[in-house]
């Protein structure tokens, strides 16, 4: 059984997300599948933290690997998030809970859910002693504003491995902090390896080596640039065709 989760995780197969739903789609599956792989490979045991787990989906293909000794769960479980979607968005998420989260793990079968440290507290508010063994991977799927995702980072950094990664969700809703944080290591001249992974991603690696390790990462790193250049002339044109039809109205 064991062997056959490794192996899923390292032939990319997303069939390990299917036992509790995730709020991600196959292509960001499969991405975080391949930095799981090689951030696995490069050591032989690791610690993952995850920022925003709702029902627990993303935690899944880390309880079925035996590599991953610990798990955080950094969710403060609130009624109601403020969101950057639409301006006044709202982010509901019903009968949310750590509980509700370990009984759906536990039912689907993947591992000893002791493993998962469940901490109902907002990354400010978390003692960085609280995150040990430090984490070989961060996973950001919290609260979807700027305040929230630059401060969620600080905290990766603070508590994960020197060269640890940090991947972002929905980077097409946070992609202002994100473009902004970007210029910013580029200034510093920061020796990062960033690379923009299908669907929604964004990684960081702090050991430039580990993604070029692996094959895929590898491939989807050397198109980082292009595709970060494509999405801004993208994102541009809908706002020039946004401005267009309002100026149009009046
Ligand atoms: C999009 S869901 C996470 C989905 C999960 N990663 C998956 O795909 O399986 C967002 C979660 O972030 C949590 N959240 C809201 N505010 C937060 C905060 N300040 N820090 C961490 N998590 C937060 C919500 O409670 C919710 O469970």
């Amino acid at each position: 059984m064991i062997e056959s989760f490794q192996k899923k995780i390292d032939t990319l197969d997303i069939s390990i997300f299917s036992g509790v739903p995730s709020q991600t789609t196959d292509a960001d599956r499969r991405s975080l599948l391949a930095v799981q792989r090689a951030v696995a490979a490069a050591h032989s045991s690791y610690a993952y933290l995850e920022i925003g787990s709702h029902l627990g989906g993303t935690i899944q293909p880390y309880l079925a690997d035996p590599r991953c000794g610990r798990i955080f769960s950094l969710d403060p479980r609130p009624a109601a998030q403020p969101d950057d979607r639409r301006p006044g968005h709202i982010a509901r998420y019903e009968n949310n809970s750590s509980q509700r989260m370990l009984d759906m793990l536990s039912g689907a079968g993947l591992g000893d859910i002791g493993r998962i440290s469940c901490i109902e507290l907002d990354s400010s508010q978390v003692a960085p002693e609280m995150i040990a063994p430090a984490p070989a991977i961060a996973f950001i799927d919290g609260e979807h504003t700027a305040r929230a995702v630059v401060a969620d980072f600080n905290f990766c950094r603070q508590v994960l491995r020197p060269d640890g990664v940090v991947v972002f969700h929905d980077f097409s809703i946070l992609y202002r902090p994100l473009f902004a944080m970007l210029r910013s290591w580029r200034r510093q001249k920061l020796p990062w390896a960033i690379v923009r992974l299908p669907d929604n991603l964004l990684a960081v690696f702090f050991d430039p080596a580990v993604p070029a390790a692996d094959p895929w990462l590898a491939v989807m790193q050397r198109r980082t640039s292009r595709s970060l250049l494509l999405f801004r002339l993208i994102t541009l044109a809908k706002s020039l065709k946004r401005k267009f039809l309002a100026a149009l109205v009046k």
